[in-house]
């Protein structure tokens, strides 16, 4: 093992998306895929196959495409879930079988029942299992967080022994503190006897905010692993958040030892594009990827930029993809200036085709409004396009009124046949919703609702993500345009044909885990 690399595993389609209201399609998750393989992730942890026919269908799928990260699959210590997480990762170049079980008292006693020898037993056959599938083994005992080390050293040393590679040690319910979890991942590696045979890895849940503080106390006492997502999207208050792993360890190289292989240029990108698929905003304030990560408001700040950067900027803006001057073409720019800017800015086009396409849409916007941003670009080439309409966008118009109900009438080409209705709602976008469903009489309802904006002003465009289900099956769909009610409209007709498509495709039913 090379004591200088951080690998980096990241978790955004398995534990990002059991962030409540995160629900993913598979081809959103193709998506996401192929921007973390772009951002050179060493392994992308893909979902767990035995949770739902979705999941397994993302595994199998995204195991097709990827070729540059390893494709990790989760599974309990059960010989089904592991079988089915081999079976969906059966095309992976780089296959990886996650298994878990708890090691924690309360865990043991309460959840699964288990005496501490049952549950070492249990893991070491589950090791052994998944072995006859594929050599790359991680195992975690789950709580390790609230476990009792004497027992935790047992269990990892007989897991190492069964043929795990990579030994996770997860703060499961996020109760660790940074000196306490960097002393306990120390003493793990001193007491484990064949401690030498595994790269240890951490998993931190950040329910005290602690989750990115814990992880790199983890990597300065030896572990060599970091599992994250981006934007620190996961499980109730969500991981670590990559980003933020990522930029700390190489912004401080004076105290980490190791760097990650991450081609930082593309962090935004793949922010902006978690964020737009799951309709969870960033935080303005958020560390590397807010708006104003990189923003001087101040008059002394905005004196001291100027007259040397460092005063006040401890990263540079071009490092993760945020070009330094932001504002970039208008609408008489021709196409040499256009893929320049693609180029500077990391977004490849992956043929002519797509270059056209991604070209046409960016002059159709310059038409509307007068300055393009990378900010506008970066969402342009993320916009995410269902392949043949059922469902098209025609016409629009929206009258509000004071005291007045507002009133909307929409026009949609449906199979190329053109068919309208008015109606009444509580707003603008709620009128034009009715009019919708009044044509497509769906029945779906409409569980999620996000505006946000791509940049500032009043020109700029507005990115909405709405979320329908109906019998259990989810629909998502993104719509941006500088009028926030075409882009509501936009985003519903994108949902509604995914629908159209497959009404039980993505059912988010999870199979009793
Ligand atoms: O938080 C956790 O313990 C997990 C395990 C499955 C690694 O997500
Ligand atoms: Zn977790």
């Amino acid at each position: 093992m090379n004591d200088k690399n951080l690998i980096i595993f990241d978790t955004t389609l398995r534990d990002g998306e059991q962030s409540p209201g995160a629900s993913m399609d598979v081809n959103e998750k193709m998506k996401i895929a192929i921007a973390l393989e772009e951002l050179n992730v060493d392994i992308i942890e893909a979902g767990f196959p035995i949770a739902s026919a979705g999941d397994f269908k993302s595994v199998q799928e995204i195991s097709k495409i990827i070729t540059g990260s390893s494709i990790c699959a989760l599974a309990r210590a059960l010989d089904k879930d592991i079988s089915t997480a081999a079976e969906s990762l059966r095309d992976a170049k780089f296959p990886r079988i996650h298994t878990f079980i708890a090691t924690s008292p309360i865990h043991m006693e309460k959840k699964l029942k288990m005496t501490p020898g049952k549950v070492l037993s249990t893991a070491v056959a589950a090791i052994e299992l998944a072995k006859t599938f594929t050599d790359d083994i991680e195992f975690s005992p789950e709580d390790a967080g609230r476990s009792e080390l004497k027992f935790l050293c047992e269990v990892i040393e007989a897991a190492i022994n069964a043929g795990a590679k990579t030994i996770n040690i997860p703060d499961t319910v996020g109760y660790n503190l940074p000196h306490q979890f960097g002393e306990l991942i120390k003493n793990i590696i001193s007491n484990v006897s064949n401690s030498d045979k595994a790269i240890f890895s951490v998993h931190c849940h950040n329910d005290l905010g602690l989750a990115v503080g814990n992880s790199l106390s983890a990597v300065l006492n030896g572990a060599r692993q970091v599992e994250c997502t981006i934007n620190g999207l996961g499980e109730r208050a969500g991981n670590a958040a990559l980003e933020e792993i990522v930029m700390t360890v190489r912004t401080r190289q004076d105290v980490f030892k190791c760097d990650t292989s991450i081609n930082s240029k593309k962090i935004l990108k793949c922010s902006r594009l978690v964020s737009s698929i799951t309709g969870f905003p960033v935080q303005p304030n958020k560390a590397i990827v807010g708006k104003n990560a990189f923003a001087h408001e101040s008059g002394i700040h905005q004196d001291g930029i100027i007259k040397s950067r460092e005063t006040y900027e401890i990263m540079r803006a071009e490092d993760i993809g945020l070009a330094s001057n932001s504002l970039v073409l208008g609408k008489h720019s021709g196409r040499n200036a256009f893929k320049q800017k693609l180029i500077d800015l990391n977004i490849m086009p992956k043929d002519d085709i797509a270059f056209d396409d991604l070209f046409y849409r960016f002059k159709d916007l310059a038409d509307k409004k007068h300055e393009i941003f990378d900010e506008d670009l970066i969402n342009l080439s993320s916009n995410v396009k269902v392949s043949v309409n059922l469902i098209n966008f025609n016409y629009m118009n929206i009258v509000t009124e004071t005291n007045k109900k507002p009133h909307a009438h929409v026009k949609l080409s449906i199979n190329g046949i053109l068919e309208e209705a008015k109606a009444t709602g509580d707003g603008a976008v709620d009128a034009a919703y009715n009019a919708i469903e009044s044509i497509v009489k769906s029945g779906c309802k409409l569980t999620l609702y996000s505006v946000n904006n791509i940049t500032s002003g009043t020109d700029a465009q507005g990115e909405v993500t709405v979320r329908i289900t109906k019998n259990n099956s989810v629909f998502n769909g993104h719509g941006a345009d500088t009028d926030i009610v075409k882009a509501s409209i936009l985003a519903l007709v994108n949902a509604l044909n995914k629908f159209k498509e497959n009404p039980e495709a993505n059912s988010s039913k999870k199979r009793g885990i």
